[in-house]
């Protein structure tokens, strides 16, 4: 094998191609940059070129290291020119047929010892290199878009592949600053396989209409905390790139949530790909960077809030300052009969302590952080007693939003059908703020959610709007993502170590899958997954997580 490589190249100068160009050209390396003609080839240069500039622009690169830089690459279309490579890394179009002819073609341009390396995201490495002459120098070389910007490099390793070739590629992404994981060859690898299914649950619920791109997006970037929701990095990564990967994940894995959305297969067939075409599920021309849309519905001018604990008393705050006329009423023996004619009412959760025969705070069944909800010394249900007399009181003049499945529970058949009750479900604040999501149920009024959404954006919240289901949007897609991490380590395939670095350096995720599962606790993420899996039996939580709920061992050491 080669002992050290320097000259490499790079052939497509697609988005992926022409970043890793730049990745190598900027570390020092001499590149040839190759497509398949004088045209793409040119192409190719000016995206390199205006990413640099860029560069340049935002004052993160001189001038000289930009022209240094570009003088290091050498802009092709003759695969003859090669000969001298010491690394090559294929980045063409997914498609077996191109992949051979290219590989095959470099057995007879490069010298033996040189490394064969495809940034492939769907192709299994051990088919592509099976058909070369020299198998064990083939390795897989994953880079994320954007390739400049995040640090993960999947280092595929197949059963041919000499081990010295595997850990020289990996030394080499090392050295070129970024993280690299070394995995085996399986459908997806370790980041695809979780994003790709994550990005195309999403995309099968925006399709369902039952909530619109901007709340699943601001789900996923606010409610969660990811650089981007899932349908804006679908548009980045490219619809037909995310298709093509959900195919082959649905092929090895047959899951019915693996396959490709119908709307997905239409965008693609259409041509809309996303960034790269300039439309996708957005149209960049017309609306980039559109945020979410909050609606033509008025603030509540009176609600009243019903609840002890901390959420009750962030929501009246919250709403007061918005000017909003705020009731609170957080003693259970208070007089409710005020509460008549309220156009808003949240219910937030039960009393603190216990009931009145068990002195608060005795029940054997509720812990320091629950509210006593089901009062084991007395048999009574002390939510269920406090929101029942709310419940009594109340007509179809309010709308109510419930916090938690308790006052939910408390509700039922203890309400006049009229009233309309929505679940709301309010996040932990994250970077890009705090989102307040709630449920539409079944013939649920237009204005009376255009005022739930307008009076939850005015109050500072970031209004999200899914279906009554459990998990709504943000759960039902971070859950079933959490739930996907912990099969691939129950499968034996990578340790959560690897897959929090994978999903953090590839995708740019705040904290790892384990490091979030851990902070929520495996408990709390199997039992909303059961719920969820209570509707929707395509859900499973995996062995795993159901150990660990019920051990409470942390994932993270
Ligand atoms: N090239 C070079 N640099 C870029 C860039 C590009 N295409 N796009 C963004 N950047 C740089 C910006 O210049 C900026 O640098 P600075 O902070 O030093 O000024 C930095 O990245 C952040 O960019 P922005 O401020 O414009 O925007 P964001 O903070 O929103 O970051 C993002 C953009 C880096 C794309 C971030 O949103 C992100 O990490 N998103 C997740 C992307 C992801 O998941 N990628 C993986 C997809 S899966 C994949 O690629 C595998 C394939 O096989 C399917």
């Amino acid at each position: 094998m080669v002992s050290h490589i320097n000259k490499v190249a790079v052939i497509g100068l697609g988005t992926m191609g022409a970043g890793i160009v730049e990745v190598f050209a900027k570390a020092g390396h001499e590149v040839y940059a190759v497509d398949g003609s004088t045209e793409l080839a040119e192409r190719g240069k000016g995206f390199v070129t205006k990413s640099l500039d860029r560069a340049v622009a935002k004052g993160k690169l001189a001038e000289a290291d930009r022209d240094a830089t570009l003088a290091r690459i050498t802009f092709t279309a003759e695969l003859a020119d090669l000969a001298d490579a010491d690394l090559v890394v294929e980045a063409v179009p997914e498609r077996m047929e191109i992949k051979h002819l290219i590989f095959t073609a470099l057995d007879d341009i490069v010298r033996p010892d040189a490394v064969l390396a495809s940034n492939t995201s769907s192709l299994l490495l051990t088919e592509i290199a099976a058909g070369t002459a020299h198998p064990e120098r083939v390795v897989g070389m994953h880079f994320f878009n954007p390739a400049p910007v995040l640090a993960l490099v999947e280092v595929i390793e197949t059963v041919l592949a000499d081990p010295q070739v595997v850990t020289a590629v990996r030394e080499l992404a090392l050295n070129l600053g970024k993280r690299p994981v070394v995995v085996g060859d399986r459908a997806g690898f370790v980041a695809n396989a979780l994003l790709i299914p994550y990005l195309a649950r999403a995309i099968a619920l925006y399709q369902t209409g039952k909530v619109s791109r901007e709340d699943l997006d601001n789900a996923a970037r606010v409610g969660i905390g990811l650089p981007m929701g899932p349908l804006t990095l679908s548009d980045l990564v490219g619809l037909d790139v995310v298709r093509e990967v959900c195919e082959v994940m649905y092929d090895a894995t047959k899951r019915p949530s693996d396959a490709s959305p119908a709307l997905l297969k239409q965008l693609v067939l259409a041509g809309r790909l996303g960034r790269k075409t300039g439309r996708g599920f957005y149209d960049y021309a017309a609306d980039a960077g559109a945020g979410a849309a909050d609606g033509t519905g008025e603030m509540t001018a009176a609600a009243a809030v019903v609840g002890q604990g901390e959420l009750a008393g962030q929501l009246a705050d919250l709403l007061a300052k918005a000017g909003v006329s705020v009731t609170s009423i957080d003693d259970p023996a208070a007089d409710v009969t005020a509460l008549a004619g309220s156009p808003l009412v949240i219910l937030a959760g039960g009393p603190d302590a216990g009931c009145d025969a068990c002195g608060g705070g005795e029940c054997a069944t509720a812990d320091d952080d629950a509210d006593a909800t089901d009062c084991a010394c007395c048999g009574d249900d002390a939510a269920s007693t406090w929101f029942a007399q709310v419940a009594a009181v109340l007509d179809e003049r309010s709308v109510v939003l419930t916090t938690d499945e308790e006052s939910e529970f408390a509700l039922t058949g203890t309400l006049s059908a009229q009233v309309t009750v929505l679940p709301l479900r309010v996040h932990l604040p994250t970077k890009g703020g705090q989102v307040a999501e709630f449920g539409i149920p079944l013939g649920a009024a237009s204005q009376q959610l255009a005022m739930v959404r307008a009076t939850l954006a005015g109050a500072g919240f970031v209004p999200v709007a899914g279906p009554a289901r459990p998990g709504v949007v943000v759960d039902a897609l971070l859950f079933q993502h959490l739930n996907d991490a912990v099969a691939m380590v129950d499968s034996g395939y990578a340790t959560p170590q690897d897959i929090d670095t994978a999903m953090t350096a590839g995708c740019g995720y705040p904290a790892g899958l384990f490091a979030i599962l851990d902070e929520l606790g495996a408990s709390a993420v199997a039992d909303g997954l059961l719920e969820q899996a209570a509707i929707d039996p395509s859900i499973v939580p995996s062995p795993l997580l159901l150990e660990h709920a019920a051990t409470g061992e942390p994932f993270l050491a």
